[in-house]
């Protein structure tokens, strides 16, 4: 069978990043940095990024490539009848969780962006809008209706395949955005009053950080880059052969953190200026962002714009989380692409609905002290993926082997790659070391 791929550097490459950019770097890194007391935890989670992220990614690219196949398959073909499979079903399970609640979110966006359309939002008084986003959320039905749309258009886009669905959209769209961020925190940081958002970004106080706050910048600094769960080795199986893989792997990674960074400067700066909190959590940019457009000439056309945005950016990242599991099923099993895709839609929305009406009706029911949604979230961002970074490093530093590993990345030695000795010994000591002590830290198996 000729399997579908990738048609151009540049697509490859907006796909990717169109992964890796979403509601991780726009919603929650600025809220997880703000409760985490900002720049100590943004410098951790810059180490992770470079340090762990980064080895990880050009690993998932180089199996993904060399098995050219789907999460699970890509393993059985670089070793065969090897229990190392089983990260790949991981990855398929882990998919799921994520977007269970990723769906959530990206509906409040669509929400939003339906309001500030029709006017309602953008019309709205600054000071009305907690009330107005609570109101939103602690729904029963329009949030889970919203819920659902996404995962609709998700699977519809899907539905269409890697070149004429994945790779058309994300190539317009992430451009836009960026602009579109550059404007917004150049309004932010002009703002009077802005500069104790800077200092809060940029100006780190290492008390205010704690182990749980390590193991959170380690888990997002999977989520962000879309690692740990086979997607960028079920995006690497679509590459061509003569594609340079360490160059693309340092581009997604530049992206991915340039735009948290920015998205930072945009956000921080406005919530001390406006006399916010940046610990107010996951409603952050739903109530300061307002804030930040209402200020502003035409603010009402670039709220507007700027929740699209997101909206799309949120869609290329659901995009390839759904991408996992449909890979999987149709090559494993060797059904039709666009039946697996509804069903695996259909289920995912089943279990995204909790999560959904945590912030409503089953605000109280709880398991081990965390909502549904938190739950969900803290379970696959900080333990799966890290767990599945861990054993594909050990695979690639241990099983297969970093020689193997390095003449993919380096198309059999045709292409230079200076960092390849780094990148084989950060592979196979400091990743794997560097996942289980912050992981026994934090969870305290081992105390300091
Ligand atoms: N990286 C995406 C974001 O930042 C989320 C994601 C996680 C996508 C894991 C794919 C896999 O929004």
């Amino acid at each position: 069978m000729n399997r579908d791929g990738f048609g151009s550097r540049l697509g490859i490459l907006a796909a990717a990043a169109g992964s890796a950019i979403g509601l991780g770097n726009i919603w929650k890194f600025p809220y997880i940095a703000g409760e985490n007391g900002g720049a100590a935890f943004i410098l951790v989670y810059l180490i992770c990024i470079f340090l762990i992220g980064m080895p990880v990614m050009l690993s998932e690219l180089v199996i993904g490539r060399k098995g050219q196949s789907n999460a699970v398959g890509s393993f059985e073909k670089v070793k065969p009848n090897s229990p190392w499979k089983f990260t790949g079903v991981l990855g398929v399970g882990t998919a799921f969780i994520i977007l269970s609640f990723y769906s959530t979110i990206a509906g409040w966006i669509f929400a939003y962006i339906s309001r500030a359309i029709t006017g309602k939002l953008t019309t709205i008084n600054p000071g009305e809008l907690e009330g107005f986003f609570g109101n939103l959320i602690s729904g029963s039905f329009e949030p889970v209706l919203w819920q659902f749309i996404v995962i609709f258009i998700t699977a519809f886009i899907v539905i269409s395949g890697i070149k004429k669905g994945v790779e058309k959209y994300s190539k317009i769209l992430m451009p836009v955005l960026l602009l579109l961020l550059i404007v917004l925190a150049i309004r932010s940081v002009t703002l009077e009053g802005a500069y104790a958002g800077l200092e809060f970004l940029f100006k780190p106080d290492f008390s205010s950080l704690s182990a749980k706050g390590v193991l959170e910048a380690l888990g997002h600094a999977f989520f962000s880059l879309s690692l740990g769960m086979c997607t960028l080795l079920t995006y690497g199986s679509y590459v061509k052969k003569n594609e340079k893989l360490p160059s693309l792997t340092l581009q997604i990674t530049l992206a991915d953190t340039f735009i948290a960074l920015l998205a930072g400067i945009v956000i921080f700066p406005a919530v001390f200026a406006y006399g916010l909190s940046p610990d107010s959590g996951p409603n952050l940019i739903f109530i300061t962002l307002p804030t930040v457009f209402h200020s502003m000439p035409f603010g009402g056309f670039f709220e507007i714009l700027f929740f699209i945005l997101i909206g799309i950016a949120a869609i290329t990242s659901t995009i390839s989380l759904l991408e996992v599991p449909v890979a999987f099923f149709t090559e494993e099993f060797n059904l039709s692409r666009k039946k697996v895709t509804v069903l695996i839609a259909v289920i995912i929305f089943i279990i995204g609905v909790p999560s959904t009406l945590s912030y409503g009706v089953m605000k109280d029911m709880t398991i081990f002290g965390k909502n549904f949604f938190d739950l969900a979230d803290f379970t696959a961002s900080n333990i799966l993926l890290p767990i599945g970074g861990l054993l594909i490093s050990l695979f690639v530093g241990w099983v297969w082997g970093t020689r193997n590993a390095i003449r993919e990345a380096t198309n059999e030695g045709k292409i230079r790659f200076l960092l390849s000795g780094a990148y084989g010994f950060v592979t196979r000591f400091i990743v794997p070391i560097g996942i289980l002590v912050i992981l026994f830290y934090s969870t305290g198996i081992i105390k300091p």
